[in-house]
C-alpha cells in the first residue's frame, strides 16, 4: 500500500519535507551562518560522517556549555564518548541490556499499554500522549532498572520538568543555553540522588533487573561506578523518552494523514514492522546529530576548521532520492528501508529493539481496541521545535469502541 499526499490541514510537519528538500539542493554541505555551524544533508555523506569517530567527534563538551549538576551525567553517558572509551562503556552495559532482556519485556510492555488504555475507558476523546505516549517510555525504562512502581510517577515527574517544556529545544544560542540549564538544575540533583541511592539499595538486595546487573558487569576488570551507573540511566531517560513518544505521535498522525492505513493494517498487522520504519525515516524524531570535527577538513568544496560543530542531517538524508524511490512517499511495503534514524557506526541506537517492540505493541493494542481512531482537529495538536525534535507534544485523537 502506497499514499504519496497528506490529506486535512497544515501542520508544522507538513513543512519538513519541503525545507528539507531545499537542504539538499542546496547540500551536500550547506553553511548555517546564523547558527555557526556545518550540515551534512545527505545519505552519503551523513553515512560517511557517523562512521568516522576519529574526525568527528562526539563529544562536543570543548564547543557547548555546561552546567555542574550535569557533570554526572556526562560519566556514564556514552553517547558522548569517543573511541576507546565508548567502546569499553558500550560493551559493559551491553552485557546487562541484551536481546533477550529486551525481548523478555513485552509482556510487561503491553500490560502497561493496556492498563494506561483502561483510565481512559469511558471516554471517546483523549490525548495520545498524555495517555500513552508520555508515560509508556518511562515506565518501561523505570521497570526496566527495578525502580519500585511507587516512584514511577517521580520519574515521570521529572521527565516532565526536563523535557516537557522545550527549554533545551527552542534556542541554540549559548546564554539562552545557559540558563535553561540553571533552570533545571535542581531537578537533575532530584534525580541523580534518587538513582544514587538506589544503587546502593541494589548493591546490598541484588534484584533480577538492569541495575544489578548493571553492577556486576565487567570488562577488561573494569566495573561501572555508581556515578557512572547515574550517567547510564539518565542517558537512558533522555534517549529512550522523548524520542519513543515522537515516534508514537508521529505515527498516529502519519496514519491519520494517508487514510485507509488502519485498515490495512488491521487487515494485514505484519505490515505494522514496515509501516513503523516508514513513519521513522519520514519523520526521525532527532532529524540532526552533532558532531565536533577533531581536525580541519574538506566536505564538497569547503574548507572546515577543527573544533566546529557539524551536524549529521537524518532527516534530509532519509528523503535523498538517490538511496530511496519516491523519497517522500509513505509506503508500508518500502524495503529494504535503510533510513538512519537510529543513527550509523558505533553510537547505533543502543535502544532500537526496545523502541521498535514498543512502538508495535502499542499501535497494535490502539487497533485492536478501537476500530477508528482520528485526529479530529490539527488546530488542536502542539508540536515540539522540529528543528530539534520531530514530534506532537499533545495529541487529542477520538475513537469509537466495539
Ligand atoms: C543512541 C535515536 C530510542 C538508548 C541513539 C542515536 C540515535 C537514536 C539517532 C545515535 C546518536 C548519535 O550517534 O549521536 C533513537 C530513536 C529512538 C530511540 C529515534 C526511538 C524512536 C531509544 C531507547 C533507548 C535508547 C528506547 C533505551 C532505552 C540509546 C542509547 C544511545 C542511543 C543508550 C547511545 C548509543 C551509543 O552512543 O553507543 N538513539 N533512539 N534509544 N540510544 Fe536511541
Amino acid at each position: 500500500m502506497t499514499s504519496t499526499q497528506p490529506t486535512g490541514v497544515e501542520s508544522p510537519l507538513d513543512a519538513l519535507p519541503d525545507r528539507w528538500r531545499s537542504l539538499r539542493e542546496a547540500g551536500p554541505v550547506v553553511h548555517d551562518e546564523a547558527q555557526g555551524q556545518w550540515r551534512v544533508v545527505d545519505h552519503r555523506g551523513v553515512s560517511a560522517v557517523l562512521a568516522d569517530p576519529g574526525t568527528y567527534s562526539s563529544d562536543l563538551t570543548p564547543i557547548t556549555p555546561t552546567q555542574q549538576d550535569f557533570e554526572t551525567f556526562r560519566r556514564g553517558n556514552f553517547v558522548g564518548m569517543d573511541p576507546p572509551e565508548h567502546r569499553t562503556f558500550r560493551t559493559l552495559v551491553s552485557q546487562a541490556f541484551t536481546p533477550r532482556v529486551v525481548q523478555g519485556l513485552a509482556p510487561r510492555i503491553e500490560a502497561v499499554c493496556a492498563r494506561l488504555l483502561d483510565e481512559v475507558a469511558d471516554r471517546d476523546r483523549f490525548d495520545l500522549v498524555d495517555t500513552l505516549a508520555h508515560p509508556l517510555p518511562i515506565i518501561v525504562i523505570a521497570e526496566l532498572l527495578g525502580i519500585p512502581a511507587g516512584d514511577h510517577r517521580l520519574f515521570q515527574e521529572w521527565a516532565a520538568v526536563l523535557f516537557g517544556g522545550d527549554r533545551l529545544g527552542d534556542s541554540l544560542d549559548t546564554a539562552d543555553l545557559e540558563k535553561a540549564l540553571e533552570a533545571i538544575a535542581p531537578t537533575v540533583r532530584e534525580m541523580n540522588g534518587y538513582v544514587l541511592d538506589h544503587i546502593r539499595h541494589r548493591r546490598a538486595r541484588p534484584g533480577d533487573d538492569l541495575t544489578s546487573r548493571l553492577l556486576t558487569a565487567e570488562v577488561d576488570g573494569t566495573r561501572l561506578a555508581d556515578e557512572e551507573i547515574v550517567g547510564f540511566v539518565a542517558l537512558l531517560l533522555v534517549a529512550g523518552h522523548v524520542t519513543t513518544t515522537a515516534l508514537l505521535g508521529n505515527a498516529v498522525v502519519t496514519f491519520d494523514r494517508h487514510p485507509g492505513t488502519l485498515d490495512t493494517l488491521r487487515g494485514d498487522p505484519g505490515r505494522l514492522p514496515g509501516a513503523v520504519e516508514e513513519v521513522l525515516r519520514l519523520l526521525p524524531p532527532f532529524p540532526e546529530l552533532g558532531r565536533r570535527t577533531t581536525r580541519p577538513v574538506v566536505l564538497g568544496d569547503h574548507e572546515i576548521p577543527a573544533d566546529t560543530l557539524l551536524t549529521a542531517h537524518l532527516g534530509a538524508a532519509n528523503r535523498d532520492p538517490s538511496r530511496f524511490d519516491d523519497p517522500d512517499t509513505f509506503d508500508v511495503t518500502r524495503g529494504p528501508n535503510p533510513h538512519l534514524t537510529f543513527g550509523h557506526g558505533i553510537h547505533f541506537c543502543f535502544g532500537a529493539p526496545l523502541a521498535r517492540l514498543e512502538a508495535r505493541i502499542a499501535l497494535h493494542m490502539l487497533m485492536e481496541r478501537f476500530p477508528t481512531l482520528a485526529v479530529p482537529s490539527y488546530d488542536d495538536v502542539a508540536y515540539q521545535n522540529p528543528a530539534v525534535i520531530v514530534g506532537v507534544r499533545h495529541l487529542p485523537i477520538a475513537v469509537t469502541r466495539p
